[in-house]
């Protein structure tokens, strides 16, 4: 909008009526609208309702004077501009005036072309202010979006390097893998075509969990909640892990308290941060060559108003630092065989559901990753976990 298009309203304060009679013709012709008052507690009343963009007032007047009036007035809306209209002698409290933020004074008798210029410098004024304030409005938000573009950039750009890298890997061992097939075939060896075969199997197993985490992280949906009884949903969830977990000669058990009863969640989202933490037991079980024996327990119980699943395994344990780095993403300690999606994506889908997970490890004896979800989250940060 130019600066001629602003609205401008002008209140005038003064208690003698031929002078209110004058200014509010002279004011009216110059294109103000004009609101006139015979009183500062008039004028204040006025002020509340039409928020007028200049106020003109006499500096003395009979109950409340120009300079409450001004005072007042500043409290109300500092962006509001106040010419004082002072008589013979009045300096002193013209000067006070200006202390207390009037933008010029007139004094009587009033010359129409001095009021013309004191009004317009004024309206200019506001005007600026108004102008300046948007334009900061505006600079902070475009800071504010190139910020989240610059960090959606860096995490884009660290994605695509973390996820060549992982296709990088999984590309030698596909080669691997398709060697051993092409020198099973031509030397007819089966042990090494199902050796080859199963290297290729796993390969695609790994490609495909990568892509989904990928996709997963690239489009949130909404959350779909669902009242769900706990137990039952851990039983789905060992149902899933458990033939993996004993192919590998691993002992599960299930720890489930009956009682329990149901919780509020996306049962779907909820499901794959269990398998996640499930999955990384079973790599920390295969890893560690201490034991002779490897044992998984998936535990359900409650605790006041909160659902808490354990999952416990005796693998190969971490060490502090690697515990605070768990829930980054992209980190990992397997190579080419693991992204650092799992726990990253894990972690999230937790804090989405107002819960949170916590982490006991020692080297070599083993980890308990305790996930606790409440019970019902209310409808105000079902909202806002939309936004994690
Ligand atoms: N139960 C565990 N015992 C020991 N280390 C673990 C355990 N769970 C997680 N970790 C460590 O945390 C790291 C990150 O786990 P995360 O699940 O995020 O990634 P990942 O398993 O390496 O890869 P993927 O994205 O395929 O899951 C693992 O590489 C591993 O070092
Ligand atoms: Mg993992």
């Amino acid at each position: 909008m130019k600066l001629e298009d602003y609205p401008c309203t002008v209140l005038l304060a003064d208690d003698e009526e031929d002078i209110r009679d004058v200014l509010r013709i002279s004011l009216s012709d110059m294109g103000y609208k004009v609101y006139s008052a015979q009183n500062g507690e008039e004028a204040l009343q006025i002020f509340q309702t039409v928020m007028p963009m200049i106020v003109i007032t006499d500096i003395k007047m009979p109950g409340m004077d120009g300079i409450d009036l001004l005072k007042k007035i500043k409290r109300e809306n500092p962006d509001t501009e106040v010419i004082m209209i002072t008589g013979h002698g009045d300096m002193e409290l013209a000067i006070k005036s200006l202390k207390y933020k009037a933008v010029d004074f007139i004094t009587k008798p009033i010359n129409v072309d001095a009021l013309e210029i004191s009004v317009s410098r004024a309206r200019e004024k506001v005007i600026m202010k108004q102008k300046l304030q948007e334009y900061t409005e505006n600079l902070e938000r475009l800071i504010q979006e190139k910020t989240e573009l610059q960090d959606h950039l860096s995490s884009l750009g660290l994605m695509i390097g973390s996820i060549s890298h992982g296709i990088k890997g999984l590309l030698t061992g596909l080669d691997g893998g398709m060697y051993l097939l092409n020198t099973g075939f031509s030397t007819e060896n089966s042990d090494r075509i199902r050796e080859g075969w199963d290297i290729v199997r796993f390969m695609v197993e790994r490609i495909r969990k990568m892509i989904l985490d990928i996709l997963f992280y690239a489009k949130k949906r909404e959350l779909n909640w669902e009242q769900i009884n706990a137990v039952g949903f851990a039983d789905d969830v060992a149902r899933v892990v458990e033939p993996k977990i004993k192919n590998h000669g691993i002992e599960f058990v299930r720890e489930f308290e009956e009682s329990v009863g149901e919780f509020e969640i996306d049962a779907g989202y909820i499901h794959a941060a269990m398998v996640n933490i499930l999955d990384n037991a079973v790599d920390a079980c295969l890893k560690d060559k201490s034991k002779d024996s490897h044992k998984i327990v998936f535990s359900v119980r409650q605790a006041e108003t909160f659902i808490l699943f354990d999952i416990s395994d005796n693998g190969i344990g971490m060490k502090q630092e690697t515990v605070e780095k768990l829930f980054k993403l992209f980190f990992s300690t397997k190579g080419s065989t693991g992204t650092g999606f799992g726990l990253f994506i894990s972690n999230q889908i937790i804090q989405q559901h107002g819960g949170k997970i916590s982490v006991k490890s020692s080297p070599n004896k083993g980890t308990t990753f305790t996930i606790s979800i409440p019970k019902i989250l209310p409808e105000s940060a079902k909202a806002d976990s939309q936004n994690i």
